[in-house]
C-alpha cells in the first residue's frame, strides 16, 4: 500500500499531524530533485497515474503530471471535454474504465463536493482529491504548509490570516484543517456574505475588517474571488471589494515584520491582491508553484510505495 497508509488522500480533516509531517519532510528531497539538471529518478517506474479533471486547472493538473514524470511513473491526463463523459457516461463508469486500464492512482478534480469520496468507494485505485467543489483541496494546503515551513522553519503556533472568499474556498477549508493541528492562530477575513456561518466552530477567529485581522500576523494567505461559484451577488461591486479587501503593501506593514504572503493562484490582480504586492519578494505565489511539484511528488511517492533509497543517489 505504500508508506502513506491510507488508500486515498481526500482531505486534511481526518489526516493525522504525524502523517502531514511525513508528507512535508518527504517533499524536501523531492524539491532537490526538481532543481537538478536532470529531473528524473526511477522511484515510481512502472506505476500509472491518471489525472481526471472535470474542472479547469493549470497548476494542480500540470504539477501532478510533472511530479509523476519526474518520478518515472506513466502519467496521462483524461481530457474530460473530449471524453465519453460528453456522451453521457456516468462518473462511476468512467472511473471503472480507467481503473481497468491499470491506473494505480486517480488524481481527481470535480465541481461537486464529495465526488472524489464517491469515486474512492467505487474503485480499487487510490484516489487523490485535487479539489472538490467547496469542500477540500488537500494538496494545495499541503503545499501552502510546506511553503510556510520553508520560510518560517516551523508551523507551530504561527498567526495566519486567510483573506477573501472563504465561503467558496476549498483551499481555506483544507488550510484550516491542516494548520489547526499545529496550534496556529487562524483568522479568516472577508465580507460577512463570504464567510460561512458557524466557521468559528473550526477554531478560527472571524474579522470583517481587513486592517484589524492582519495586525501582527506571520502569514497572509490571499484567496481568489471565485466568481464561477457565486450564486447571485455576494458583494456590491468589484470596486467596493477592492476598496475594502484588496491586500496591498500597506496592509503587509500591519503584519509581523517578517510576514509573508501566499496566494494559491490563479490571481485576480487588482481585485484581491495588488500587482505591487503580487510582484513583491515577500509574496510567494511563484515559489508556491515549485513547492507544489515537490509536495505532489512526495504524495505520489508515499502513496505508491517507492523505497527510501530510490530518491537518493
Ligand atoms: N491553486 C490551484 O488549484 O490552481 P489551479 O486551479 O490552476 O489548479
Amino acid at each position: 500500500m505504500g508508506l502513506f497508509k491510507r488508500k486515498d488522500l481526500l482531505g486534511l480533516r481526518n489526516v493525522e499531524k504525524e502523517e502531514i509531517k511525513t508528507l512535508l519532510e518527504t517533499a524536501v528531497p523531492m524539491r532537490d530533485i526538481i532543481t537538478r539538471a536532470i529531473k528524473k529518478v526511477p522511484a515510481l517506474k512502472g506505476k500509472a497515474i491518471v489525472n481526471v479533471f472535470y474542472e479547469n486547472s493549470t497548476r494542480t493538473s500540470t504539477s501532478f503530471e510533472l511530479a509523476g514524470k519526474y518520478l518515472s511513473a506513466d502519467t496521462i491526463n483524461l481530457s474530460v471535454s473530449r471524453s465519453s463523459v460528453q456522451k453521457g457516461e456516468s462518473l462511476k463508469d468512467t472511473i471503472k474504465t480507467i481503473e481497468m486500464m491499470g491506473a494505480d492512482i486517480l488524481v481527481m478534480r470535480h465541481p461537486s463536493s464529495g465526488a472524489p469520496h464517491y469515486v474512492a468507494r467505487n474503485t480499487s485505485a487510490r484516489v487523490i482529491n485535487a479539489g472538490d467543489g467547496i469542500n477540500e483541496h488537500p494538496t494545495q494546503a499541503l503545499l501552502d504548509m510546506y511553503s510556510i515551513l520553508r520560510h518560517k522553519g516551523t508551523l507551530e503556533g504561527l498567526k495566519i490570516a486567510i483573506v477573501g472568499d472563504i465561503l467558496h474556498s476549498r483551499v481555506a477549508r483544507s488550510n484550516i484543517f491542516g494548520l489547526s493541528k499545529f496550534g496556529c492562530e487562524l483568522r479568516v477575513i472577508g465580507p460577512s456574505t463570504l464567510i460561512p456561518s458557524n466557521i468559528e466552530k473550526l477554531g478560527v477567529k472571524v474579522y470583517s475588517n481587513l486592517e484589524s485581522g492582519l495586525r501582527d500576523v506571520d502569514i497572509i494567505n490571499v484567496l481568489r474571488i471565485q466568481k464561477e461559484r457565486q450564486q447571485g451577488v455576494l458583494f456590491p461591486s468589484v470596486d467596493e471589494y477592492q476598496e475594502l479587501y484588496m491586500v496591498t503593501p500597506r496592509h503587509l506593514d500591519l503584519a509581523a515584520d517578517d510576514a509573508i504572503v501566499l496566494h494559491p493562484g490563479p490571481m485576480n490582480r487588482g481585485i484581491e491582491i495588488s500587482t505591487e504586492l503580487a510582484e513583491s519578494p515577500r509574496c510567494l505565489v511563484n515559489e508556491q508553484v515549485t513547492n507544489g511539484v515537490a509536495v505532489r511528488m512526495a504524495i505520489l511517492y508515499l502513496m505508491l510505495g517507492g523505497g527510501k533509497d530510490e530518491i537518493t543517489y
